[in-house]
C-alpha cells in the first residue's frame, strides 16, 4: 500500500473532494475540473483537500490513483449552514445577479467563517514550506487569508468559478470587507471574465481600500474543457450507437433540442420551455417533427428555492404534453437524473440543437463541451449572452433569455439553419475551444501564480504589481 505523504508542496483545495463514494468504493467524480488538476496533483504527489460528501463521519485521509486525499469534515448542521446556507442561499445568489433573494443569516455567516477556518487548518496541516496551494471557488473565499496570516512562505492562488457581481450588489452583503480582505490574502486571484475582476477590483477600492497586503495580480482566466477526452469519446463506437437509440427512442424526430443542466435557477430552463411551448403554439415547430429533450441534474435539493424551481420546470413539461403530445409520443421529455460522461457526449450527439438560456452563468462549460463533441457533425447552440462562454463562442446564435421573442427567434433560427453554415460554426467554436483547452487553462493561472517558474508569468495580464513575498519553489507544471 502506497505510503501517505502528510506534507505536499502542491495542494487543491474544493469544497468537494474529487471523488464519489459508490457503492462501497471511491470512484473518480466526473468533470473538467477534476480532469485538468488530477494529473498536476498526481505530478507533484499533491494533495487535495475537500468534502466528501458523508456527514458526521471522520474519514482518514487517503491515496486515491496517486493523490493524497484529505476530507473535511462536516456535520449535517454545518453542511446545512456553510454549504446549503451562506454559500448557496447567500454568495449564490448574490453573486449571480439576485435571481433569488439572498438570506443574510448571521449564523449562516459564523459557519462560513469556521469551515473556512477548518480548511485553512487542514491546510496548514498538509503544507510543505514553499507549497503551491490553488483555492477553488466561492466556498472558500476566506481561506487565503487565514493561511496567508500563518504561512508567509506560501503561494496561494484562488479561483472564482461563478460571477463575481458589480459593487452595488455586492456592497448589499453585511460581511463584505471581511470577503474581500480573505481574498486578499491570495497571490493570484483569477475570474472567468475581466469584468468580474475588474467588479472585484471595484470591490476592494470601495470596502477594503486601507488594505495593508501589497495588491495580488487580478486577472480573468476563463475556465474550458478536457477537448480531448471529450473527442476520444465522441469519436467511439459505443457512444455513437447510444446517440442513435436515444434518437431512436425519442421517435426519431427531424429536430431534437436539447436543454442539460444542473436543475438551477441561474440556468433559465422555465424561459426556454416558454420560447419552445410558443413556437408550438405559433406552428413555426411542428410537434409531430420536433422533440425537446430536457436533462436537469438534481442539484442543492434541500434548498426551497431549488424544490420551487423543480416544481415550475415539471409543471411547465406537463402543460406543454398535455397540449401537444399525441397517445405514445411526448414531446418534452425530461430527466431528473445525473447522466455519467460517455451518456452525456452521446446525448450532444443525438442532438441538433442545444440551447443555454441562463439567466447569469460562471461560464457554461455544457456549451464548450457541445461545440466540442460536435465538431464534425455541425448542428447548432443557442447561447445566452449571460453566460461567459458567448465571449468566446460568437458563432453561436446569441440570444437574451429575458427576452422570450428573441429567445424563441433564436430557436427557430437554429431549427432551420442550412446544414453545410451549420456545420462550418459549430468547427470553427470547437478548434477555439480546442486551442484553449481546461489544460491550458489551469497552466496559465498556474504560470501567473508561479512567476519564475519556466511557463514565466501569464501573457496579456491586465493585472496590478505582482506580489512576490518568498523565493520562489520552480515546479514542473
Ligand atoms: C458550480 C460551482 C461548483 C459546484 C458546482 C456543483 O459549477 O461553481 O463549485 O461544485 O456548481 O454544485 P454543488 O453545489 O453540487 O457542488
Amino acid at each position: 500500500m502506497a505510503e501517505t505523504k502528510t506534507e505536499h508542496s502542491f495542494i487543491v483545495m474544493a469544497n468537494r473532494l474529487p471523488v464519489d463514494w459508490c457503492e462501497g468504493a471511491w470512484q473518480a467524480a466526473p468533470g473538467g475540473l477534476v480532469s485538468a488538476l488530477a494529473p498536476m496533483v498526481k505530478a507533484e504527489r499533491g494533495a487535495w483537500l475537500g468534502w466528501a460528501g458523508g456527514f458526521d463521519e471522520t474519514v482518514a485521509p487517503f491515496e486515491f490513483d496517486q493523490m493524497s486525499l484529505v476530507p473535511v469534515p462536516l456535520t449535517q448542521a454545518e453542511h446545512r449552514a456553510y454549504y446549503e446556507g451562506f454559500s448557496n442561499g447567500v454568495l449564490w445568489p448574490l453573486y449571480h445577479d439576485l435571481i433569488v433573494a439572498p438570506q443574510y443569516h448571521r449564523t449562516w455567516w459564523r459557519a462560513y467563517e469556521a469551515i473556512n477556518s477548518r480548511f485553512a487548518q487542514a491546510t496548514l496541516r498538509s503544507a510543505a514550506y514553499g507549497a503551491t496551494i490553488w483555492v477553488h471557488d466561492y466556498h472558500l473565499q476566506l481561506v487565503p487569508h487565514m493561511v496567508r496570516l500563518l504561512r508567509p512562505d506560501v503561494r496561494i492562488g484562488f479561483f472564482n468559478h461563478i460571477p463575481f457581481p458589480p459593487v452595488e450588489l455586492f456592497g448589499q452583503m453585511p460581511w463584505r470587507r471581511e470577503v474581500v480582505t480573505g481574498l486578499l490574502g491570495a497571490d493570484v486571484i483569477g475570474f472567468q471574465r475581466s469584468t468580474d475582476a475588474e467588479n472585484f477590483r471595484e470591490a476592494v477600492r470601495t470596502f477594503a481600500a486601507d488594505a495593508d497586503s501589497p495588491p495580488p495580480l487580478i486577472d480573468a482566466f476563463p475556465i474550458s474543457v478536457d477537448t480531448d477526452a471529450i473527442r476520444k469519446a465522441a469519436e467511439s463506437e459505443t457512444v455513437a450507437r447510444k446517440a442513435s437509440q436515444i434518437r431512436c427512442d425519442l421517435g426519431d424526430p427531424d429536430i431534437l433540442m436539447l436543454g442539460i443542466d444542473r436543475l438551477d435557477y441561474t440556468k433559465g430552463i422555465p424561459h426556454r420551455l416558454r420560447a419552445f411551448d410558443e413556437l408550438l403554439a405559433d406552428d413555426l415547430l411542428s410537434p409531430k417533427t420536433t422533440s425537446f429533450l430536457q436533462v436537469a441534474v438534481p442539484s442543492r435539493e434541500g434548498i426551497a428555492a431549488y424544490q420551487d424551481l423543480r416544481d415550475e420546470v415539471e409543471r411547465l413539461v406537463g402543460r406543454i404534453n398535455g397540449r401537444f403530445a399525441t397517445l405514445g409520443r411526448g414531446i418534452v421529455q425530461y430527466s431528473h437524473h445525473s447522466y455519467s460522461f460517455e451518456d452525456t457526449v452521446a446525448l450532444y450527439l443525438a442532438a441538433d440543437v442545444l440551447v443555454v438560456s441562463s439567466l447569469r452563468d460562471g461560464m457554461n462549460l455544457v456549451a464548450k463541451e457541445f461545440v466540442t463533441a460536435r465538431k464534425n457533425q455541425g448542428g447548432a447552440l443557442v447561447l445566452s449572452e449571460f453566460a461567459d462562454a458567448a465571449d468566446e463562442l460568437e458563432q453561436a446564435i446569441i440570444v437574451n433569455p429575458h427576452d422570450i421573442s428573441g429567445l424563441k427567434n433564436g430557436m427557430h433560427q437554429a431549427a432551420s439553419l442550412d446544414v453545410a453554415r451549420a456545420r462550418e460554426r459549430i468547427a470553427s467554436m470547437a478548434t477555439t475551444v480546442e486551442d484553449r483547452d481546461v489544460h491550458h487553462w489551469a497552466q496559465k493561472f498556474l504560470a501567473a501564480l508561479q512567476p519564475a517558474s519556466p511557463l514565466g508569468p501569464a501573457s496579456g495580464t491586465t493585472a496590478t504589481e505582482h506580489r512576490d513575498r518568498t523565493p520562489q519553489k520552480v515546479t514542473s507544471f
